[in-house]
C-alpha cells in the first residue's frame, strides 16, 4: 500500500514538472476571511473542537457574512511515517484530515491547514523542509484550500527561495490553495512574494491587547495598535490576489473590550487585511458576534478595488485614515487610540485629501458625500457640514462617504 502510495506520488511529480509553476491565481482577489485556531487554542486543536467551529461559523451567521476558511494552525502533526510522509495525530484527528476536510466542505467552507518552511513547525512539530512536494501532494489529497506556511527553525535558508520553492509544489500538486506566508515581515515579502502567495505576514505575532507589548524574553508579541503602527509604509504593496497580512484577529479574544474590538476590527477592515477570527466562536457575545458580522464593515475589507487606506492625519493619537473604494465611495475611520475621549471637529472643506497611490482625490469642495455610520447604522448628514462629535477612548467612528 504504501509503495504503491509512493510510486502514485513519483509518478505524478515527474507529470507536476511540466506544468507551469506559479501561485494558483484568481484566488483571494478580495483579503481572506476565515478562522484559524491558534489566537484561542495554540496547540489544543482537534477534530471534534474543528467540526464544532465549523458549525459555529455556520450558525453564528459568520459564513453569510463571508468568513469562509476554517485553518488549522499548528500541532496537529506529530511526526513521518517511514517514507516521509507527514503523521496526523491519531488521539486529536481520529478519523484523519481528509475526514475533517470533508466534513468543512460539507458546510459550503473551505479547509486549511499549517506547516513551515524549516525543519520543525514553531511548536517543535515535523516542518515541510525536504518534503515540500510530498506534503503538497499530502494536501491536494486531502482538499486542502488554505495553507498557512511558518518560518521556524529554517537556519540559513533563504526566504524568497523557500517559500517559492513550496508555491511551485502547491501548483504542482494541482488543488487550487491559497497560499499565507508567515515570515513576519523578516525579509519584506511585500518586495519579492506577490507571485509566490496570496498573503504575507507583515510583522511578529499579534497579542490579544489594545495597546502593549508582550515580552516572551528572546521574542516579543505586539498589540493592535503596534501592528497598526509597522504597516506604514507598505500599503502599496497590497492589491487583488496579494495582500498585507497584519496577522489574525483578537477580536472576542483576551481582555479586550467592546469598543476596543470595534476598533481593531474596523482597523483591519481598512487595511484591506485578512479577516481571521481567532476567537472561540461557540461562546462568543452577541456584541462580538455583531463585531465581527458587521456587512458595512466588511464590505469596506472586501471593497474590490483593494486599496488599503491612507493615514492622512494624526494627532495626539486621534487618527484620520482614507480608504478609497469602488463607485467613487470612500470609508473614512477616525481613531481614538487614548483611553480618554476625544473631541472631533472635522471640516471636510478644509481637508482635501490627494490620494497619490490610489489616483484618488477627495475634495469635499467638488462633491458633496452622504456619510453611514458603519457601527450605528445611521445617517450623518453630509461632508457640506463640519462634522463635530465625541469618540470615547480606544474607539472609531468609520463611515461610507457616498457621492450624493
Ligand atoms: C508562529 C506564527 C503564529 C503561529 C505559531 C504556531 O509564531 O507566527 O501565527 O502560527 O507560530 O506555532
Amino acid at each position: 500500500m504504501r509503495t504503491i502510495k509512493l510510486l502514485v506520488l513519483t509518478i505524478s511529480l515527474l507529470f507536476a514538472s511540466t506544468v507551469f509553476a506559479q501561485k494558483f491565481e484568481e484566488l483571494a482577489l478580495t483579503p481572506p476571511m476565515g478562522w484559524n485556531s491558534w489566537n484561542t487554542f495554540a496547540c489544543n486543536v482537534s477534530e471534534d473542537m474543528i467540526k464544532e467551529m465549523a458549525d459555529a461559523i455556520v450558525e453564528s451567521g459568520m459564513r453569510d457574512a463571508g468568513y469562509e476558511y476554517v485553518v488549522i494552525d499548528d500541532c496537529w502533526q506529530i511526526g513521518r511515517d517511514s517514507l516521509g510522509f507527514i503523521i496526523v495525530d491519531p488521539e486529536r484527528f481520529p478519523s484523519g484530515m481528509k475526514a475533517l476536510a470533508d466534513y468543512v466542505h460539507s458546510k459550503d467552507l473551505k479547509f486549511g491547514i499549517y506547516s513551515c518552511a524549516g525543519i520543525k513547525t514553531c511548536a517543535g512539530r515535523p516542518g515541510s523542509r525536504g518534503h515540500e512536494y510530498q506534503d503538497a501532494y499530502t494536501y491536494a489529497q486531502w482538499g486542502v484550500d488554505y495553507l498557512k506556511y511558518d518560518w521556524c527553525f529554517t537556519e540559513d535558508q533563504n526566504a524568497k527561495a523557500s517559500y517559492r520553492l513550496m508555491s511551485e509544489k502547491l501548483r504542482e500538486a494541482g488543488h487550487p490553495i491559497v497560499f499565507s506566508l508567515c515570515e513576519w515581515g523578516t525579509y519584506k515579502p511585500w518586495e519579492w512574494a506577490k507571485e509566490i502567495g496570496h498573503l504575507w505576514r507583515t510583522t511578529g505575532d499579534i497579542y490579544a491587547c489594545f495597546d502593549c507589548v508582550e515580552d516572551h524574553g528572546t521574542w516579543k508579541s505586539w498589540g493592535t495598535m503596534q501592528i497598526l503602527d509597522m504597516q506604514d509604509g507598505l500599503r502599496e504593496y497590497a492589491g487583488p490576489g496579494h495582500w498585507n497580512d497584519p496577522d489574525m484577529l483578537e477580536v472576542g479574544v483576551g481582555s479586550l473590550t467592546d469598543n476596543e474590538n470595534r476598533a481593531h476590527f474596523s482597523m483591519w477592515a481598512m487595511l484591506a487585511a485578512p479577516l481571521i477570527a481567532g476567537n472561540d466562536l461557540r461562546n462568543m457575545t452577541e456584541e462580538v458576534r455583531k463585531v465581527l458580522t458587521n456587512a458595512d464593515v466588511i464590505s469596506v475589507n472586501q471593497d474590490a478595488l483593494g486599496i488599503q487606506a491612507l493615514k492622512y492625519k494624526a494627532d495626539n493619537g486621534l487618527e484620520t485614515w482614507f480608504k478609497p473604494l469602488e463607485n467613487g465611495k470612500w470609508a473614512v475611520c477616525f481613531l481614538n487610540r487614548n483611553t480618554e475621549p476625544v473631541k472631533l471637529n472635522f471640516d471636510w472643506a478644509a481637508n482635501i485629501v490627494n490620494d497619490e497611490f490610489a489616483k484618488r482625490i477627495f475634495d469635499s469642495n467638488k462633491t458633496t458625500y452622504t456619510m453611514k455610520n458603519v457601527w450605528t447604522g445611521k445617517k450623518e448628514g453630509s461632508t457640506k457640514k463640519t462634522l463635530s462629535t465625541e469618540i470615547p477612548g480606544r474607539d472609531v467612528l468609520m463611515l461610507i462617504l457616498n457621492e450624493d
